[in-house]
């Protein structure tokens, strides 16, 4: 277990560098991510390489000890470079060509930025590639960060009509799949298709779609250009990787890690955009979490997701938020203990690294408002106290981080479903991430842990799978969940589930589509609810009562050729008011040695919470201990890590026993590993 610092050695003068240094081994931190943003300094004028100080910087941090990740500079292309190939710079959705003086203003599909991609990674690879203090790479910074993750220039039209031969080889098919007759929009040649920004009303969703998955696999291959320089350069000691931020989608993160050696992300908890609460929570049973911690059940689901992007390997936090932020609505200042919590919070949910970001508050330029672990005159600020009170847990987090993590209830997360139900959301509140977090947050209430993995993930070591909104399902997906509930894992899916092909056409069969069978019920109509409508439900299952919010679906047992009942249909709730009284709203089909659910509403917190516990009862999945709104218990190994995120003492009941924990603290139990 590391504990590591972002760094800047070219905002300091370069006599502070060893006293730096000194303080961060002081501090117990033994891993500094240097240069992401350096490339100026690096290659002052084109051609022009100045190392010295880079060389000096990695000397003077490994003669206190410490290890470098370096990262390539191409998240910040230097102004030479802007004047020289002005075609780097990327397009907005509103058609405007933006300007240099930030950061991310480039192109991934550029030709020219690649070419300097590639001149600077090699430099950097092949002069740090060996050196014995460099024990990693990070590829850029944050790929997509500020609305950057799609490019509307000339070069992305043209690659993207390239994409699309590709894809469908034919027009006819094209013009299929798109259902591009409507409106009148069928092309005769690919030189027709534009680029889905700019226009009058709403683009072809199945159009925007295909281009979402675009400019996602032009990271993927910018990234991929980077990777395959470094790895042909590097030793195999070094590892590679980049940062994802936590609550991200404009990006397949999935296929982003598939080649890294590990993931790490971003977490600020404070900066973290509040999900509409009565979504999910109503405001009575809110709990209060201390003002300067963020919501530890959002915090959790990025680390969550990072866990899941690349099964098996446990995930680093990159950038840790180590004081206040400066980009959020009010920027929280944090008091001692709280980045101890976060950096608990981190290890607990699985990860073997944490880096703070950053070293020392900046003195000038844009992020002087923000937190270092030093203030902005180098005296210790509140991140470096916490780190000095966590030398006496240093022993046992490592231990607890060497342990594995292990979930016996998965989520799938689909970017393709994300993306889809993001261009058509049907109501203003349906959003996939929020719906997804609804299941997610009442899994952790009950204590129970779960992984998010991709649709084409490995499910054998889960119990239970939850799909919130499978909304494009391909036969494969539907091969996949039914062997799943054949060899005994209950499968729940959640609404909108089936109604869409993998092109974002709606599905001509009835619903929901290709998961009829795994179901076994059929879906008549569907309803989105404004805020003041809502339908009763009735239900044998403990606690689950209505009333339905924000969507709702009449379900009817499929009904086979001599029409009887399928004797393997259970209807669990139905609607008791409104226009589907008497339609099943949750039913649990019977399949092989297990089960599939469908769920036809969009549910609340605490109904959520009553179905899943209900499950995870049913099929043997033990809740780690019984834990108060705003303590979270994650396990790793035998180790039971109980996190209280509240401003008073919580306890929590584990295997019998009560554990007090204190607030903003945590305690780590010691169990037995059934
Ligand atoms: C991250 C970014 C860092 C820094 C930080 C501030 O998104 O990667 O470079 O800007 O935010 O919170
Ligand atoms: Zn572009």
């Amino acid at each position: 277990m590391q504990l590591g610092v972002c760094y800047y050695p070219e905002q300091w003068p370069q006599e502070r560098w060893p006293l730096d240094a000194e303080l961060m081994r002081k501090a117990g931190i033994s891993l500094v991510r240097i240069a992401e943003f350096a490339w100026v300094a690096m290659e002052p004028r084109e051609g022009e390489y100045t190392w010295d100080w880079l060389d000096q910087a990695i000397d003077v941090l490994a003669a206190a000890g410490l290890q470098v990740i370096l990262g390539t500079p191409t998240a910040s292309p230097p102004p030479w470079l802007c004047r020289t190939q002005p075609d780097i710079l990327p397009v907005d959705a509103q058609g405007r060509r933006r300007r240099p003086g930030s950061r991310r203003h480039y192109c991934p599909n550029s030709a020219s930025y690649r070419q300097h991609t590639d001149r600077i990674v090699t430099a950097m690879a092949s002069r740090y590639g060996r050196h014995p203090a460099v024990s990693g790479w990070q590829i850029d910074n944050e790929f997509g960060c500020h609305g950057t993750a799609r490019c509307y220039c000339e070069t992305c039209a043209i690659a993207f009509r390239h994409w699309l031969e590709a894809r469908y080889e034919t027009m006819d098919d094209l013009n299929e799949a798109w259902g591009s007759i409507f409106w009148s929009q069928t092309y005769g040649d690919w030189s027709e298709i534009d680029l889905p920004n700019l226009t009058i009303a709403e683009p072809n969703p199945s159009h925007v779609l295909d281009y979402y998955r675009f400019c996602s696999d032009a990271f993927v291959t910018y990234q991929q250009l980077q990777l395959s320089t470094l790895r042909s350069l590097i030793s195999e000691r070094q590892i590679v990787t980049t940062n994802f931020m936590s609550q991200f989608t404009d990006l397949d993160y999935h296929d982003l890690a598939k080649p890294l050696d590990l993931v790490t992300m971003s977490s600020y908890p404070t900066g973290q955009a509040e999900p509409n609460p009565s979504l999910y929570m109503p405001q009575s049973v809110r709990p209060v979490y201390a003002y300067d911690v963020g919501d530890p059940y959002i915090t959790g689901l990025g680390h969550t997701l990072m866990r899941g992007f690349k099964p098996n390997r446990p995930f680093w936090v990159m950038e840790q938020q180590c004081g206040n932020i400066n980009w959020g609505t009010y920027n929280t200042g944090v008091r001692p203990g709280t980045v101890r919590l976060w950096t608990w919070h981190a290890v607990a949910s699985g990860a073997e690294a944490v880096v703070y970001f950053r070293w020392r508050a900046g003195l000038y330029a844009q992020e002087q408002f923000h937190s270092g672990l030093l203030h902005h005159d180098a005296s210790p600020a509140v991140g470096y106290t916490d780190l000095e009170a966590m030398k006496a847990d240093r022993s046992l987090m490592s231990e607890v981080a060497s342990a594995p993590y292990e979930a016996q209830i998965a989520f799938l997360l689909d970017y393709d479903s994300l993306w889809a139900i993001q261009l058509q959301p049907h109501h203003r509140d349906f959003d996939y991430m929020r719906h997804l977090f609804v299941f997610y947050r009442a899994l952790q209430r009950l204590g129970l842990p779960a992984d998010v993995l991709s649709v084409d993930a490995d499910l054998s070591p889960y119990k239970m799978v939850v799909v919130p909104t499978a909304a494009l399902t391909t036969e494969r997906f539907a091969a996949s969940l039914h062997a799943f509930a054949e060899a005994g894992g209950t499968v729940l899916l959640g609404a909108r589930s089936g109604s869409k092909t993998v092109s974002n056409r709606f599905t001509d069969l009835p619903l929901p589509g290709l998961l009829r069978d795994l179901v076994g019920i059929t879906v008549s109509d569907w309803h989105s609810l404004p805020p003041d409508v809502s339908y009763d439900l009735g239900s044998g299952i403990p606690g689950l009562v209505g009333p339905t919010t924000v969507w709702a679906e009449a379900l009817h047992p499929a009904v086979s050729d001599s029409q009887s009942r399928d004797p393997d249909l259970q209807v669990h709730a139905h609607y008791t008011s409104g226009p589907f009284s008497s339609c099943a709203g949750l039913t649990e089909h019977k399949v092989g040695a297990g089960r599939a659910l469908y769920l036809g509403w969009y549910p609340n917190g605490p109904q959520a919470e009553a179905l899943l516990a209900h499950l995870a009862a049913q099929a043997g999945v033990v809740s780690l201990a019984a834990v108060p709104d705003g303590m979270i218990a994650s396990r790793r190994g035998p180790h039971l890590i109980l996190l209280n995120f509240t401003e008073g003492p919580l306890t929590a009941t584990v295997q019998g026993r009560a554990v007090l924990v204190g607030p903003r603290d945590v305690e780590v139990v010691e169990t037995h590993v059934s």
